[in-house]
């Protein structure tokens, strides 16, 4: 899918914006905060429905407004669409596709399909195991609704069993109450955790082949989820029932559910070794593209569209060689490409000065 063409009205630094993308790579250049990221923040907020630099998504309205206002025309293979986010101080926030108001979030996930890079995904690796289990879950959100409806009854599950851990009852009462909450935890967790696994096992050759195609053949990258696995979502259950069994004690005293797919992992091995633990930060880095390139590729895999890639500044982080390599690759996709300087080829230049063209 493509991007066509971008509006925004008083969203951060920008109070009133238009432009036209190219189908290829689109550089977006200039000083630092001019709103380069800004513009990046916009584009994937219309992917997937949130932004991931604000936590309070009314930041992102120009400070003396009331209103943000960001609309974007998305081109796919059966036609145009149009995407509109309205933030507000006062109201809630709507999200219109082809002018329809919709109801859940969900309903958006799939409209614009987007892979997204900054310096701050490049600790992909080396941060903490949520930044990995939300990677596997905003990508798979992206290619299937059930699993973010899934997700979202998971964690109201999780965050009622964690309530009653909390609450103090009878011990007999709180066992009763808690084994109904643990059949429902681990029906939903098992199958979050295997479509993660599923989702890996997808991943792992395209990661393998993009990491070597980075290191010019000189790794090799491998994939594996970590915690509660299993073959089968019965096998999945039957060993996540056992291990709510095995920690009750400990749950009960820390009032904290410690199993569950929202505790597990991702385990990456370069040549054996594991990157997080041994690998060098340029390897780091290095393997978090590689996954990022692979999650564009699963995705346009599962379906059947492209989708754009957002690049916010990495490519003073990477070496000379990986640059190249991945411009390379962005030659596949459509991509926006923030920097304050660029040589190279480009399909659009856009410079941005203080939230203007
Ligand atoms: N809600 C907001 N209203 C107005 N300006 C904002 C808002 N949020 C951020 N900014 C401004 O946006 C600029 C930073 O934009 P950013 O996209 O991060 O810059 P860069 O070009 O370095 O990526 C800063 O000047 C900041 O003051
Ligand atoms: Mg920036």
């Amino acid at each position: 899918m493509k991007v066509k063409s971008l509006k925004l009205n008083n969203y951060r630094n920008y109070s009133d914006f238009r432009v036209e993308f190219s189908d290829g790579l689109n550089i977006i250049k200039g000083a630092n905060a001019q709103g380069k990221t800004n513009l990046i923040e916009a584009i994937y907020m219309c992917s997937i429905g949130k932004s991931l630099r604000a936590t309070k998504e009314r930041q992102a309205i120009m400070w003396d407004k009331e209103r943000a206002y960001i609309s974007l025309e998305v081109e796919k293979k059966f036609g145009k669409s149009s995407i509109e986010i309205i933030l507000s101080k006062t109201a809630k926030k709507t999200v219109r596709i082809n002018k329809i108001p919709i109801k859940k979030i969900g309903e958006l996930l799939g409209e614009l399909n987007a892979v997204f890079f900054s310096p701050d995904e490049l600790k992909l690796i080396k941060e903490s195991p949520e930044d990995r289990r939300r990677f596997m879950d905003i990508s798979l959100s992206q290619m299937s609704k059930a699993y973010f409806y899934l997700l979202g009854k998971y964690e109201r599950i999780l965050a009622n069993r964690n309530k009653l851990l909390k609450e103090e009852l009878s011990r007999e009462k709180l066992l009763s109450t808690l084994s109904i909450w643990d059949e429902q935890l681990s029906t939903v967790g098992s199958k979050i955790i295997l479509s993660r696994i599923h989702f890996l096992e997808s991943l792992a050759p395209y990661a393998l082949l993009s990491h070597k195609y980075l290191t010019s053949d000189a790794e090799e990258l491998k994939l594996e989820y970590t915690g509660l696995t299993g073959k089968t979502e019965e096998e999945v259950k039957q060993k996540f029932l056992q291990a709510l069994n095995k920690n009750l004690e400990k749950d009960i005293r820390l009032c904290y559910t410690s199993v569950g797919p929202h505790r597990d992992d991702i385990k990456v091995t370069v040549n054996g070794i594991d990157v997080r633990a041994f690998g060098s930060q340029g390897q780091q880095r290095t393997t978090a593209l590689s996954l990022k390139l692979a999650e564009l590729e699963i995705i346009e895999k599962q379906t059947g569209e492209k989708p754009i890639l957002l690049l916010d500044d990495v490519l003073s982080e990477l070496d000379v060689n990986r640059k190249k390599r991945l411009l390379n690759f962005c030659k596949k996709t459509q991509t926006f490409l923030t920097c304050t300087e660029f040589e190279g080829e480009a399909d659009k230049v856009i410079v941005i000065q203080k939230g203007k063209l």
